[in-house]
């Protein structure tokens, strides 16, 4: 059988450098596992802007539908924030949701044990905590249309950007949730502003009969957005899954991020349709940005594209002996002291991005040992 397709985007700012580390990973999975992966690396955002004059190739976009997963680093940079939309970094990332119809994006905000004390919340309020997020993402005022800025008869400017969901559009993101929901602890809180929004009103109404027509066996609760993101911050541990739509997914997600101690620990996998043998198109990537600040010195958390890459194994390529390898490896690592100085706490090591990324290859080599 061919080995599956995997294509790595790695992006710009510190994409590059945690990238490095996921590839480790992949490397030892190679050679002491005998997994491989038809691997292929192409350019994505500003580092495809340079070189295409656009931020991600329609050669790039051929190849991501031919892979079988996409591993992504970051997109965006100062150095192209003045460029027209079309052409900004963050495009390349939403032509490839948009177009291999990333509809679902799950973001899991769990709390590692050493890392519950370096979250800005008490440990009792994030120690334990395990909530996934399912952003929709394809869909939504990210998408809609009409958006636009237009000058008015009296010379103001006016912006603006739609919201619209289809029944279809909330429908399939809310199969995906309550189907993780029920290999969770099977309760999932659907969030949208149904008290201001039309598309909010319709938003509950279809998640209500998705709930009662296939899935009644799935505690099923609302809230408005608001309200989440305050709950999230009160009492993170109250929810298993939620599911909302995709700008409030965008900010709660990050929110959520900040419980776990850093967006550096944060993985990130985006699904499309099942086809007729249950493959679905997929691409996986931190929830942390390209941090152009820190980029290139060696300093950032590799963690989160390599928790990505984790992801990948389980969702994608039925690995999940592997994907437990790799999390546990982290787990041991950040028990054992090592810290990046985004996680760096007192007492513990502060080491660089590509020490952090030689100790959880080291773990996985000794989870081998062990047997
Ligand atoms: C994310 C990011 C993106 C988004 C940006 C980079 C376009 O914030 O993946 O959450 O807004 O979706
Ligand atoms: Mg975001």
């Amino acid at each position: 059988m061919a080995n599956p397709k995997l294509l790595i985007l790695a992006g710009d700012g510190l994409g590059p450098e945690v990238m490095r580390e996921a590839r480790r990973v992949l490397d030892w999975l190679h050679k002491r596992r005998g997994i491989s992966f038809d691997l292929e690396e192409d350019l994505v955002g500003g580092a495809a802007y340079e070189v295409h004059g656009v931020p991600l190739a329609d050669s790039t976009m051929a190849r991501a539908q031919a892979a079988d997963a996409v591993l992504l680093g970051a997109v965006g940079g100062p150095k192209w924030d003045a460029l027209p939309f079309a052409l900004k970094p963050e495009r390349g990332l939403l032509r490839l949701r948009k177009e291999l119809q990333l509809f679902a994006n799950l973001r899991p905000a769990l709390c590692f044990d050493a890392l519950a004390e370096a979250s800005t919340l008490k440990y009792e309020v994030v120690a334990g905590l395990d909530v996934m997020i399912v952003r929709e993402l394809t869909g939504g005022i990210y998408f809609g249309e009409p958006r636009g800025i237009e000058t008015l008869p009296d010379g103001q400017r006016r912006g603006f950007n739609t919201q619209v969901y289809t029944t279809e559009e909330i429908r399939r993101v809310g199969r995906v949730a309550f189907e993780l929901a029920r290999k969770r602890k099977n309760r999932l809180c659907s969030m949208e502003k149904a008290n201001v929004m039309e598309s909010g009103v319709l938003w509950r109404e279809e998640m209500t009969k998705l709930g009662a027509e296939e899935f009644p066996d799935v505690e099923l609760s609302h809230m408005y957005a608001d309200n989440g993101a305050m709950q999230l911050v009160r009492n993170p541990k109250q929810f298993d899954v939620i599911v909302t739509d995709n700008l409030f997914g965008d900010i709660l997600s990050d929110e959520a991020g900040m419980l776990t101690g850093s967006l550096g620990m944060l993985p990130s996998a985006s699904l499309g349709a099942a086809d007729a043998q249950g493959r679905r198109k997929a691409m996986y990537e931190p929830v942390h940005g390209s941090a152009p600040d820190i980029a290139g010195r060696n300093v950032a958390n590799p963690i989160a594209t390599i928790l990505s890459l984790s992801m990948a194994l389980r969702y994608s390529f039925d690995l999940a002996r592997e994907a437990d390898r790799i999390e546990k490896a982290v787990s041991a690592v950040l028990a054992g002291g090592l810290r990046t100085a985004d996680i760096m706490q007192p007492g513990k090591a502060r080491v660089s991005t590509s020490t952090m990324g030689d100790a959880i290859v080291r773990e996985m080599e000794q989870s081998l040992a062990a047997g």
